[in-house]
């Protein structure tokens, strides 16, 4: 057992409001848990005694929605959506995720694996304990298998990793039906499922992807298998994929731009998580906003994340996506707090972590705060002292 004492603590505990003890203590036990939270002048007596000195204790961040493992970069189409072209015009003439596709499958497993861990690192330098990593730029079953082992192998960094199917992101190159690619992508599933590497399957529902009915077969064969959905929907047109993921009990339906009040409806009826993504609305100038109101009073509970990708987020910063889901989307700093915690954790089906409560995984961060709204405040700027995360380095 191992106290942590004299610290203040927003353990984000119960629905809403940021749970705070001022001068608290943190319990943990050897199973890596938290054993007890309250008033440092309460806590239970150890030996092991660790001073926080007053500093700003949170839940570990969760990065709920990620695509951190790929060949190549596409600043140059950042150039071209500067003098005007947008994101779908790129993708439709070949650009966008297909050129990712060719840098990813010509890039060998060990130079994946070194750019992933670079990015893995910044992510844990700013306090991400649990990460969501999304395959989707292979679309065969050998490069999709890769991608997804090299995800899971960045846990050696000391990181929860959460891997996502998601070969249903875009047509390959050697299919021109696309019913017949989600015939391969359904057929693919078992075997990555067998080999350990799935625990979520995503697609992406969207003019410039797949339809809602080609969707549908990809989740019902998730279903089929025990895994759970979740989904890219209302990114870029309201193609109805809320209402979609609800109806096969999604966990998260993702980027929700033109998200509508039916869709709204349907997601909280489910308890489907809005995953909110303001890197991405900020990299590619969206001016439509994601409907927060509506889903606040719909009880919708809201997660935020990186959606680090090379093309519409490349982004490496969990703390970035707290100011700009306050200043871009007006979510309340508390928010944005709980959506890159909490929420994010249940975007991921995990109900152990994102609360500092006795009984949750012991994944917290240190931060040189007085309070946790300054987190959301800055940007830019690092305040974290010091990770503290279950998942240990060099233990997968
Ligand atoms: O979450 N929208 C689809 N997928 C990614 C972008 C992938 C890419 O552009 O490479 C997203 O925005
Ligand atoms: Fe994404």
């Amino acid at each position: 057992m191992k106290l942590w004492r004299g610290g203040r603590l927003a353990t984000l505990a119960g629905e809403r409001g940021w749970g705070l003890i001022d001068d608290g203590a943190l319990l943990v036990d050897d199973s890596g848990h938290f054993a007890w939270v309250g008033p440092s002048a309460d806590a239970p007596r150890v030996d092991d005694v660790a001073e926080l000195h007053g500093a700003l204790v949170t839940p570990g961040l969760v990065d709920c929605h990620t695509h951190l493992v790929y060949g190549g970069n596409r600043a140059n189409e950042f150039e071209q959506r500067l003098h005007g072209v947008s994101y779908a015009d790129i993708a439709r003439a070949g650009g966008g995720i297909k050129s990712t596709v060719a840098a990813t499958r010509a890039a060998s497993e060990s130079e994946l694996l070194a750019a992933a861990q670079r990015r893995a690192r910044a992510l844990i330098g700013e306090g991400v304990t649990t990460v969501e990593i999304k395959s989707g730029y292979g679309l065969d079953a050998a490069s999709e298998a890769r991608m997804l082992r090299v995800a899971r192998r960045l846990a050696d960094l000391g990181l929860d990793v959460r891997t996502t199917y998601l070969a249903a992101h875009a047509l390959p190159p050697e299919f021109r039906d696309a019913d017949a690619y989600i015939d391969a992508v359904c057929a693919w599933l078992p075997e990555l499922q067998a080999g350990g590497l799935v625990d979520a399957v995503d697609a992406f529902c969207e003019h410039i992807a797949f339809s809602p009915a080609q969707v549908a077969r990809v989740f019902e064969a998730a279903l089929q298998h025990g895994l759970p959905v979740k989904l890219h929907a209302e990114q870029l047109s309201d193609q109805g994929g809320a209402q979609l993921a609800a109806r096969h009990r999604a966990l998260s339906a993702d980027h929700l731009e033109y998200l509508s009040p039916a869709g709204v409806q349907a997601m909280a009826e489910a308890g489907t998580v809005a995953v909110l993504l303001p890197g991405a609305f900020y990299a590619l100038r969206e001016t439509r906003l994601p409907p927060v109101a509506a889903l606040r009073e719909a009880g919708v509970p809201i997660a935020l994340a990186t959606d680090h990708n090379p093309g519409s987020s490349p982004t490496l910063s969990p703390l970035l996506m707290l100011n700009m889901g306050c200043v871009l989307f007006g979510l309340t700093p508390e928010e944005s707090l709980r959506g890159l915690t909490v929420n994010g954790a249940r975007a991921l089906g995990l109900h152990d972590r994102g609360q500092l409560v006795a009984g949750q995984r012991a994944d917290f961060c240190i931060w040189q705060a007085g309070h946790p709204r300054e987190l959301a405040a800055s940007f830019g700027h690092n305040p974290l002292i010091e990770r503290v995360c279950q998942a240990r380095q060099g233990e997968p």
